[in-house]
């Protein structure tokens, strides 16, 4: 998978060489490139906002920077060789907001899908809506929130998805069995987890866990699951 990430801090994504990405970024697994925003400008100041029409605080990203970024990203990956008759392949191109739709497991697994990814952060108080339009005719476009909250720009968002996306790609995360039973990808919690020793501070670990019975274990996480879900979110099983 192609990653390309556009945003006009582009050191915020220096801890994606770092860990399982990184190994998978060595290995060529994922192929992420982390651009500036400003090398599409061009006057002396590298230019990247202005005061948004209609009035109101703070600022709103030019769209001629994006426009050109976008323009030189979204052609990176070709259609493959064995598929001649095949048009070049479009980008997913993605604009983190809290305006959005909310990223979910379930987005991270499609996203994973996807051949070429963009990322464009925007700052301030948003991106010309323009770009997005404009975006529309050279990929698929997606505008997707963390959550409910505000940060300060697209970037920690970007590096969120980038994680949970990148791990369910195959190869990424050594042993697949590990992506299975985790909290959200059966739509539950995932259980309480323990190691040696096993009384520690006068705290016993739950002795069905060591009592080798592998059915009653896994009945057990069952119902841990349930519990913690029901107690902690609620708002799953009612999905
Ligand atoms: N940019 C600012 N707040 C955000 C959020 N909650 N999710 C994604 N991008 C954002």
């Amino acid at each position: 998978m192609r990653i390309d990430v556009v945003s006009i801090f582009p050191s915020y994504f220096d801890g994606l060489t770092l860990s399982l990405l990184g190994k998978a970024r060595d290995s060529g697994i994922l192929d992420v490139n982390v651009h500036d925003l400003r090398d599409w400008t061009s006057d002396r100041h590298r230019t990247v906002d202005d005061t948004p029409y209609g009035g109101g605080a703070g600022m709103v990203m030019k769209p001629e920077p994006w426009g050109l970024a976008l323009d030189a990203l979204a052609s990176r990956v070709a259609a493959p060789a064995d598929e001649p008759g095949r048009a070049e392949q479009r980008p997913t191109i993605v604009f983190p907001s809290p305006a959005g739709e909310v990223f979910r497991q379930a987005t991270a697994r499609e996203l994973a899908t996807r051949d070429h990814l963009i990322f464009g952060c925007g700052r301030y108080e948003g991106i010309d809506e323009r770009v997005f339009e404009e975006a529309a005719g050279l990929g698929e476009v997606r505008l997707i929130s963390l959550g409910d909250y505000v940060l300060n720009g697209g970037e920690v968002a970007v590096m969120a998805m980038i994680e949970a996306i990148g791990r369910l790609i195959p190869g990424v995360v050594g042993n697949p069995d590990s992506l299975v039973e985790e909290s959200h990808e059966d739509g539950l919690l995932e259980y309480p987890s323990y190691t040696k020793p096993s009384l520690w501070r006068g705290r016993e670990v739950p002795p069905i866990l060591l009592s080798g019975n592998h059915g009653a274990i896994a009945a057990w996480r069952r119902e841990q699951q349930l519990e913690r879900t029901r107690r902690r979110r609620p708002d799953l099983l009612a999905d």
